[in-house]
């Protein structure tokens, strides 16, 4: 009888990508996944490390699983546990001593090995003797032991072309959980692209901690660019959609900055953090760019791709930060405007330069800051969604939404649209007339909906040339 994997994913979409591979590693030995814990005979978290929050709730989690463990052993079943991504490759050991029901602990570089992990594992007998703990910066590439085959099948798919940062922003843990930066070859990302098109993915966003410093070896053996990368994507036939996060503005190049006028797949949606709007605190940050060079790229983003949208990440209490470095950075806000943003209280991580700065801020001003913040954020993204309202726009129908009769994908500019449809339109690029816009996504109806018709179009139209075509049959 197959095995049961079942993958708990936090944090990013790297992490995302990461938890898919795992299963892919271990489908050629009889894992198939399962999206609950009951029943699994292999658990992994693949956890996130960046903020405390975040690295707190895996060893609540693991506190869950320790029953589900118990409770299969009473059933005559063995579970295993495994912790992977950036918890497990910054607390390694610390993990098995805190939580000794863990069986294995592995880093982001290392699950290509899990395979024989989990046989290490097993060896175990009775769950005694140490966990299996494998944190390495292996000099093999795991990319070139990874299955080509892959179990995902989705309209919208995510392929990691970059990892890790030589950056060093005093805040953050990822230079030291995910180590050097590292580009795949182009060709590799390519044949990937293509395998992926084949499962049905219409739309790609290229994934890397710092996605557009990629500087992978091109198809002539230079190094190439994000942005020739891009276009090298644009002409694979059935690739629609090309995304890509998520990116540091110190490595917004010039061809990269045009490819947003020149690639029409493209779209017009770029998370871009800035994380401040003071010199002062974006230099403490080591963040190698000011407030000005930031609005000055957004300018040139926007005078070729007039209808470019923003995302942002922002830290507010970030130490030393006073009242008018965060009110430089309400301005920035206002002048720049987001769609859509993501906001947090600087959390100390250990071992980062600006956690053993003394000038920490006090918590009850870092709320307040954040709810300062947040409060024109959100109004502007109400405000970008409403300003979508008697648009058409092509939507990508990805999922059901939970209310019977009706699809939810994304728009152009990452909203998430919610629309009557059947559900043979899912993966399926469809316009939609946006009816209505509210906090965190919009509604409307379908205008066409017959994916085989040769009609359905891939890009938007002014709705007055289009043409609602009557339902197809069920
Ligand atoms: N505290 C708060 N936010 C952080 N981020 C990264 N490190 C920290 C930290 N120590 C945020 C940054 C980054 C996003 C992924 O997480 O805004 O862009
Ligand atoms: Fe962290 Fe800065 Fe690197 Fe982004 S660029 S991953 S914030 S160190």
């Amino acid at each position: 009888m197959a095995k049961k994997l079942f993958v708990k994913t936090y944090g990013c979409q790297m992490n995302v990508y990461d938890s898919a591979r795992m299963a892919d590693v271990m489908a050629p030995h009889g894992y198939e996944p399962i999206d609950t814990v009951e029943g699994a005979d292999l658990v992994i978290l693949n956890t996130c490390h960046i903020r405390e929050k975040a690295t707190e709730k895996v060893y609540s989690e693991l506190g869950r699983l320790r029953q589900n463990k118990d409770q299969a052993a009473r059933e005559g079943r063995r579970m295993l546990i495994g912790v992977a991504g950036c918890v497990a490759q910054a607390e390694g050991d610390e993990i098995v001593r805190r939580a000794p029901m863990v069986d294995l602990v592995f880093g982001p570089q290392t699950y290509h090995r899990l395979p024989e992990m989990v046989v290490r594992a097993l060896d175990r007998t009775g769950g005694r003797g140490a966990g299996v703990v494998d944190t390495d910066f292996p000099a093999e590439d795991k990319f070139d032991f990874l299955p080509e085959e892959s179990a995902e099948r989705g309209a919208s798919a995510f392929l990691s072309i970059q990892e890790g940062c030589d950056k060093f922003c005093t805040f953050c843990v990822v230079p030291y959980t995910r180590g050097a930066e590292f580009s795949r070859p182009a060709r590799a990302v390519l044949d990937e692209a293509r395998r992926m098109i084949a499962n049905g993915a219409s739309e790609i966003t290229l994934l890397g901690q710092n996605v557009n410093a990629y500087h992978g070896a091109g198809l002539d053996d230079r190094d190439w660019g994000l942005g020739r990368l891009i276009r090298h994507l644009a002409e694979l036939p059935g690739l629609e959609r090309i995304r890509y996060t998520t990116s540091h503005p110190r490595d917004m190049d010039a061809d990269l900055i045009a490819a947003h006028g020149e690639v029409p797949a493209l779209m017009p949606f770029l998370h871009l953090p800035v994380q401040s709007g003071s010199d002062r605190v974006l230099e403490a940050m080591n963040r190698k760019h000011s407030a000005d060079d930031f609005r000055r790229i957004v300018d040139r983003l926007r005078a070729v791709r007039p209808d470019l949208a923003l995302s942002s990440d922002f830290i507010v209490g970030f130490p030393g930060e006073g009242d008018a470095e965060f009110v430089e950075t309400l301005r920035l806000i206002r002048e720049v405007t987001f769609a859509q943003a993501y906001s947090f209280k600087y959390s100390a991580r250990p071992g980062t330069p600006a956690a053993s700065v003394e000038d920490q801020i006090p918590d009850q001003v870092k709320s307040d800051r954040l709810q300062a913040l947040q409060q024109i954020l959100n109004a502007q993204q109400v405000a970008f969604n409403r300003s979508k309202i008697g648009s058409v726009q092509p939507v990508l129908f990805d999922r059901k939404s939970h209310k019977p009769g009706q699809l939810i994908g994304r728009g152009p500019w990452m909203q998430s649209v919610h629309a009557e449809a059947p559900e043979r339109l899912l993966g399926h690029l469809i316009d939609v007339r946006i009816e209505d816009g509210h906090a965190n996504s919009l509604s409307g109806t379908v205008l066409r909906h017959d994916p085989d018709a040769s009609e359905i179009r891939q890009t938007g139209l002014p709705p007055s040339v289009t043409h609602p075509l009557p339902p197809a049959a069920e």
